[in-house]
């Protein structure tokens, strides 16, 4: 009975779907060159001369970690104690989150604020008002104020980053277009918008990328976490490269050679100066300064900082047309930003949704497979009857809600409900039902459409999982560490009912059996990363402080001694 059902359900109109979008299937040795070409391109865009023309850019992120010795936590540089802001901007949402750092304990609260479409394509001061308004609201519902609080900014967007503070924008993603942003210091602006209010005492210390904050945060969880990844409403990685493999860094950045990090150095700010343990680590009152520097001097080859890979931009050059699809060229051409973030496009869930809904209208209104477009024409072939006039009618209705209803229009469905449509055990379809019910009020689908549309989910999703996989794997083994922990947040990771595994038994599969891993999802982790970092900045800049004034001290007793 169950198997005829399945059979009935399954049929010769399946079968077409299923033939037809047999191209969103990537095969093992595809990844497998998607693998090979994507290391390309981290090493183009690490290499100082390839740079310039790589798609996938590799930006340095002035975050070291610490020699083991300085850290009981993790293996960055430890914050302080006490209470510190964050702001997450980079989705279709944006939050503010208050962090108390306790110990090893990071207690969280937050609020989220959405972005209007207004908002996301308006002029950037209004973009920076609108979040300095949120920030007002949201220190005035904590009763915050009068508080002097420390701000890290999540701002997950490639940006070339000049210092632990200090992020210039290079080019929007993910929808946002807001005008006078890109080219410029997103802190200075943040901070010229909290200034213009004129009631907000709020530091901005750092700004990290959604991947840093989440490779830090699982970090202080587990040392052996080197990768970041975000699968949400975009995707990106980062990692812990050699200081010495990433030939794009000023040479006056490098540890050796950083004036900055020089404890005499009486102009020393934390906003200017790389985060490492070189300097967050020194203590005011440490006698063996020395010993520690050339300690430092003698590890800086085997210092590891943070890349930034913006891994989104991989095929922008064309590279991955073999594994793209005509929905995809469809995806790119009505998106925003054409051209562009090519690999993100078929991974992340600002485009997931979308791009189902696409391929649903190609079979409904083009071939005519789907949610009985043909099926009251072929009955008629088929059966020889002539047309009733409530068929007819039917089918009229039916057409036009098709052609003219949420069904025809760009987003109506959202990547939440690819989630929905997956978590229906097999030949079941509640959930479903109710997605296409949310999402294009289509209430008559049979089994068999509610089949083609979970098929045609299915497909799209793993085939993201699955490159999501391939780039996972090309870092792991292009690291190659007998163990790494991967840090992982995004809405697309978390919601989906299957990503995670999928992604962990083809990423099993793509790494060299010697390089093992585990994805380690870290619920909020770019947001917590990014109040550590506003910790650890603080406590540097105390500290430095502390260091400036005892080398005056001590210049003062020598000359009084002398004279
Ligand atoms: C986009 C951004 C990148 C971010 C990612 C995930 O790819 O360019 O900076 O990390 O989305 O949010």
């Amino acid at each position: 009975m169950e198997a005829d059902h399945t059979q009935s359900i399954h049929d010769s109109i399946y079968q077409l779907v299923e033939s037809a979008t047999k191209c969103l299937i990537i095969s093992h040795q595809q990844l497998e060159t998607v693998c090979q070409l994507l290391e390309g391109e981290f090493r183009r865009g690490l290499h100082r001369e390839t740079n310039p023309k790589a798609n996938v850019k590799m930006y340095p992120t002035h975050i070291k970690d610490a020699p083991t010795h300085h850290t009981t936590l993790g293996h960055f540089a430890e914050p302080e104690e006490g209470r510190f802001m964050a702001l997450d901007l980079g989705g279709t949402n944006f939050r503010v989150i208050l962090v108390e750092v306790e110990g090893t304990q990071f207690h969280m609260d937050n609020e989220v604020y959405s972005l209007s479409q207004e908002l996301m394509h308006g002029p950037g001061w209004q973009l920076f008002d609108y979040i300095a308004d949120c920030l007002h609201k949201f220190v005035m519902k904590r009763k915050l104020s009068g508080h002097s609080l420390a701000l890290g900014f999540t701002f997950s967007f490639p940006c070339q980053q000049e210092g632990l503070a200090h992020a210039r924008l290079v080019n929007w993603t993910k929808g946002f277009k807001c005008s006078g942003v890109e080219g410029k210091d997103v802190v200075a602006l943040l901070r010229e918008a909290i200034e213009r209010r004129q009631d907000l005492d709020i530091e901005v210390m750092a700004v990290v990328n959604d991947t840093t904050g989440t490779l830090i945060s699982c970090a202080y969880q587990n040392r052996e976490c080197r990768l970041g990844l975000i699968v949400g409403t975009g995707t990106n990685a980062c990692y812990m490269e050699s200081v010495d493999n990433v030939h794009t860094m000023e040479p006056n950045r490098l540890p050796d050679a950083n004036p900055d990090l020089r404890a005499d150095n009486p102009d020393l700010r934390a906003d200017n100066a790389d985060l490492s343990a070189d300097n967050a680590n020194l203590s005011a009152d440490n006698a063996s300064n020395k010993d520690e520097n050339h300690d430092q001097r003698r590890s800086s080859k085997r210092q590891q900082t943070v890349v930034n890979t913006e891994w989104g931009a991989f095929g922008d050059n064309g590279i991955l047309d073999f594994v793209r699809t005509k929905w995809d060229e469809e995806i790119d051409l009505f998106s925003v930003n054409r051209g562009k973030q090519k690999f993100e496009k078929m991974i992340s869930g600002l485009y997931i949704g979308e791009m189902c809904r696409r391929i649903m209208v190609d079979m409904a209104l083009e071939r005519r497979l789907l949610f009985d477009s043909g099926d009251i024409d072929r009955s008629i072939a088929e059966d020889g009857h002539s047309l009733c006039l409530a068929d007819s009618a039917k089918r009229e209705q039916r057409n036009r809600l098709l052609r003219e209803g949420k069904f025809g229009q760009q987003f109506a469905f959202e990547t939440k409900f690819v989630s929905m449509v997956e978590s229906d055990p097999v030949d079941t379809f509640d959930s479903t039902r109710q997605a296409l019910q949310e999402a294009f009020a289509i209430d008559w689908a049979s089994d068999r459409d509610c089949a083609i549309v979970k098929l045609i989910c299915t497909r799209v999703s793993t085939r993201a999982a699955h490159l999501v996989s391939a780039a996972v794997a090309c870092l792991l083994n292009k690291m190659a560490r007998p163990y790494t922990v991967v840090g992982v947040d995004g809405s697309m990771f978390k919601y989906h009912p299957h990503f995670h595994s999928i992604m962990a038994k083809k990423t099993q599969e793509l790494t060299h059996p010697e390089h093992n891993f585990q994805l380690m999802f870290s619920e909020d982790g770019s947001g917590r990363g990014a109040a550590i970092m506003a910790s650890v900045a603080r406590k540097q800049r105390r500290i430095s402080k502390q260091m400036s004034e005892q080398v005056q001290r001590q210049s003062r007793t020598t000359v009084q001694g002398t004279s």
